[in-house]
């Protein structure tokens, strides 16, 4: 593992002090640091230490030939705003950022201003949360998608992992979409939800979760997770249907989301869900591979949405699906994600339409990635396997549960850091990130969100004081861990051991 930053075990603050160059530095003593730090860039700065610009050999020289003595200070060149990254940026928009702006080196400035150097080459060794691991079948069939010219958003790929998403998922259809967003879209448009309607959600989960509610002008209630699955609670759920049903305001539907791999208590909220006769939207975005007492994640409700961005245990680089049972209703998604076109030779619409529908070539890429999900889920536990293992004599990490009869594919290893033993999750967040490992917290509680806190929430536990619901605490301490399948045992053992080193405080 790389190391680009001080202040960590392998420290180079050394070679961080040799970037440091204050505006009254001459020419000739600049040449000679850039001399010395291999003619990367020197980071500028002004009395107070905060970042002016970064000056290259090229700048100098540039001045020379101009007439400049070297005896002239950097202060002679102009100011020129350099491209920089805050502590909050992540190790992937650093690499977008070395990309789009075609640097060796970026500055990383702290809140006061002060700037720590990242060089490329380090943040090319980054160990990032999760990303694609493909396997050896998709060019193969993203080749028949070209040999045949089928680059469009249907075709023979997009029937075939149609076809093969059914049989994997246990479901009886399905249509392959754009994107896990566009299929929870699309699938309560399906259960009937409008303008008004009450749709509960879990506040625990990504947004993407709750935006559609949104789309459609309805109004989400969130609902608390509970300890056992860190997914939506059942006796939240109880409480705020029965309350809802006394006053005749029961939801359109109920969403629910199965996170980092793992299904929600599915016997106790499908049983709620049935017994007020409310349909069920699985948000299994997270959990494709996965089994609730030996079923398939994402064929409990009445409709479920996958996704397959770059970050999931599977990926078409950006997609989703909507699976069902019933076909009729998942011929309409069809019909919705391709603008509702009627079926006449004219353009002819009786329904506002969408473009969801997922390209022929990236449902290629899809069915490659179907082959070895199976081999992704085993790699992933085995990664959980190897963090709980390594770091099991630090007391007050408490990994998510995965209670009897839950198999999770453990997309993500995520892990509650208690403070009251010491644990400062912040801390060990921002001294990964400071090595070149991609940490993130856990999904902050949508009911927290500026966007969503105006709507109701319905905590686990009744009357407890409101920030301290089961989603509030999952928070504060919460933190998944890079879980990519592509990582060898040594990475994570890497990983481990920075944990450890941070974690100490
Ligand atoms: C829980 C959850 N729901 C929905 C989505 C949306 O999926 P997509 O990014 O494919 O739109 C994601 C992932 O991004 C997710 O993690």
């Amino acid at each position: 593992m790389r190391h680009f930053d001080c202040e960590k075990p392998g420290s180079i603050g050394a070679t961080i002090a040799a970037y440091i160059a204050h505006a009254d530095t001459t020419l000739h003593d600049a040449l000679q640091r850039l001399d010395q730090t291999g003619g990367g860039p020197l980071m500028v700065v002004d009395d107070t230490g905060r970042l002016v610009r970064m000056v290259t050999d090229g700048d100098i020289r540039r001045l020379l030939l101009d007439g400049r003595d070297q005896s002239a200070i950097l202060d002679a060149l102009p100011p020129i705003a350099p491209v920089t990254a805050r502590m909050t940026t992540t190790l992937a928009e650093l690499s977008a950022m070395f990309e789009t702006a075609q640097v060796t080196a970026i500055p990383r400035l702290d809140d006061a201003g002060v700037p720590r150097l990242l060089e490329r080459r380090d943040n090319a060794g980054a160990v990032l949360l999760s990303t694609p691991h493909l396997g050896g079948l998709e060019r193969d069939f993203v080749q028949q998608a070209f040999d045949t010219n089928w680059i469009a958003p249907l075709g023979p790929q997009v029937e075939g992992f149609e076809t093969e998403l059914a049989q994997y998922s246990e479901n009886g259809h399905v249509a392959a979409l754009s994107s896990g967003t566009a299929a929870l879209h699309l699938g309560l448009i399906l259960l009937g939800v409008k303008d008004g309607d009450r749709v509960y959600c879990p506040s625990f989960t990504f947004a993407a979760s709750a935006n559609p509610i949104r789309y459609e002008r309805a109004i989400p209630v969130f609902i608390d997770s509970e300890p056992q699955t860190w997914n939506m609670s059942p006796k939240a759920l109880e409480r705020a249907l029965a309350r809802d049903k006394a006053c005749g305001a029961l939801p359109a539907a109920i969403i629910i989301a199965n996170l980092y791999g793992q299904s929600a208590d599915m016997d106790a909220l499908m049983a709620l869900a049935d017994a007020y006769g409310v349909p069920v939207l699985e948000d299994a975005a997270e959990s494709l591979g996965a089994t609730f007492k030996g079923r398939k994640s994402g064929s409990f409700g009445t409709l479920a949405a996958y996704s397959f961005n770059g970050n999931k245990i599977i990926t078409t680089s950006g997609g989703g699906a909507l699976c069902g049972d019933d076909g009729d209703m998942i011929e309409r998604a069809r019909f919705l994600a391709t603008q509702a076109r009627e079926a006449a030779a004219h353009y002819e619409h009786q329904t506002i339409g969408f473009n969801y529908r997922m390209s022929n070539v990236l449902a290629g890429i899809g069915r490659g990635q179907l082959k070895v999900l199976d081999d992704r889920v085993r790699r992933r536990r085995a990664i959980f396997e190897i963090y709980c293992e390594a770091l099991n004599d630090i007391e007050g990490i408490d990994w998510m549960p995965e209670p009897n009869g839950y198999f999770s594919t453990r997309w993500l290893t995520a892990a509650v850091f208690n403070d009251a033993c010491g644990l400062d999750r912040t801390r060990i967040l921002n001294g990964l990130q400071s090595v070149g490992v991609e940490a993130r917290p856990v999904w902050k509680p949508m009911h927290r969100q500026p966007v969503f806190e105006a709507y109701e929430f319905e905590p686990h536990d009744d009357g407890r004081i409101a920030d301290q619901s089961v989603s509030d605490n999952l928070f504060n301490g919460g933190l998944c861990l890079p879980s990519g399948s592509n990582m060898d045992d040594a990475t994570v053992y890497k990983v481990c051991e920075q944990i450890r080193y941070w974690a100490k405080g």
